[in-house]
């Protein structure tokens, strides 16, 4: 029998959209957690950001209501170099820009400086951890573990090793993902995507590609969406574009092409002019929709007469 991995430290590499929300699951959690970002104060600005938005759209998510934040923000250990995270820690997340040479080398600095038996783990959306296992020294602790927007309640992540992976280091990914309040997705071969990713990939391909050689007004897209699916509350695919940040969808759908190199795959140049102006979504006050107050949230936004 294999010796079960505990973990208690807990290293977050990158403050931003992702990384502050798995700090903040994590230390709900009880775990030890330090956060790490070359800028300082970036896990504060985040938080403050995803707070603001939520409380504006009347969100409040179970997994952490939003009167539990400020309580849950102060246990997370803010830091500005990798090795004062990942130095001590048993699970390292790593929560940088979706670009894979960038998390090869930061794979590579964090299979130095993390514990031996430490597990390393990539937030990426898109790129199967086999792809940098080998930068990091240690391919057999190495996971995808893919989390979506956890605090807004959507509390699910993709689970899928590397080549090397062993047993009982995907059973640990399976606990921890588990321990947060979500549920492991687990992928059983490699799949670019992984499981719930790949289909909102699909979706944002296909709309992308309608919307950006000019046969649909991206509203019709979203209005149709929450026609179809909306009556919780649901927003349509350029809202949620404009949620996980325009950079960020533009960086997810360059790796898919630089991996399948074809041009279907390639995300229209208007995407590009639009992150070139400064159109980043909800966390530049301008994407598809302009905030606050998105116009897809409007009374009249569904009304056939509107
Ligand atoms: N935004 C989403 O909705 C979403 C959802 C699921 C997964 N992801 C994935 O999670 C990852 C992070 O995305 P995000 O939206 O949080 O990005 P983000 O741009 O909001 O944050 C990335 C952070 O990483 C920091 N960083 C850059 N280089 C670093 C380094 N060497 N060491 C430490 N920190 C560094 C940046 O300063 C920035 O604060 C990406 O791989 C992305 O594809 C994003």
């Amino acid at each position: 029998m294999t010796k079960p991995i505990e973990i208690k430290k807990v290293a977050i590499i990158g403050a931003g959209t992702l990384g502050a929300q798995i700090a903040m699951a994590a230390a709900s959690s009880g775990y030890d957690v330090t956060v790490s970002d070359p800028h300082a104060g970036t896990f504060d600005t985040t938080i403050d950001n995803l707070h603001a938005d939520y409380k504006e759209k009347g969100l409040n998510p179970a997994i952490l209501p939003l009167d539990q934040w400020a309580k849950t923000r102060q246990k997370v250990r803010q830091v500005q170099k990798n090795e004062d995270a990942a130095g001590d820690a048993d699970l390292v997340v790593e929560a940088i820009p979706e670009n894979l040479e960038l998390k090869r080398s930061v794979f590579k600095q964090l299979g130095q400086i993390a514990p031996a038996d430490a597990i390393l783990t990539t937030n990426s959306s898109s790129i199967p951890v086999s792809r940098m296992e080998e930068s990091s020294g240690r391919p057999e602790r190495v996971l995808n573990t893919h989390f979506y927007m956890i605090l807004e309640g959507m509390n699910m992540a993709d689970l899928m090793g590397g080549s090397k992976t062993l047993p009982e280091v995907l059973d640990t990914g399976a606990d921890w993902i588990r321990s947060l309040g979500c549920l492991p997705l687990t992928v059983k071969k490699e799949l670019m995507g992984f499981c719930f990713n790949r289909v909102w990939r699909a979706v944002k391909r296909e709309v992308l590609y309608m919307w950006g050689n000019d046969f649909v007004d991206f509203r019709d897209v979203d209005r149709a969406w929450m026609m179809a699916f909306g009556h919780h509350g649901g927003a349509g695919p350029f809202a949620g574009m404009d949620h996980v940040g325009l950079d960020v969808v533009h960086d997810i759908e360059m790796s898919y092409y630089n991996d399948s190199k074809d041009p279907k795959d390639h995300p229209p140049e208007a995407l590009k002019q639009k992150i070139d102006r400064g159109e980043l979504g909800v966390k530049s006050g301008k994407g598809f929709y302009s905030y606050p107050d998105p116009e897809f949230l409007r009374d009249d936004f569904l009304d056939p007469n509107g």
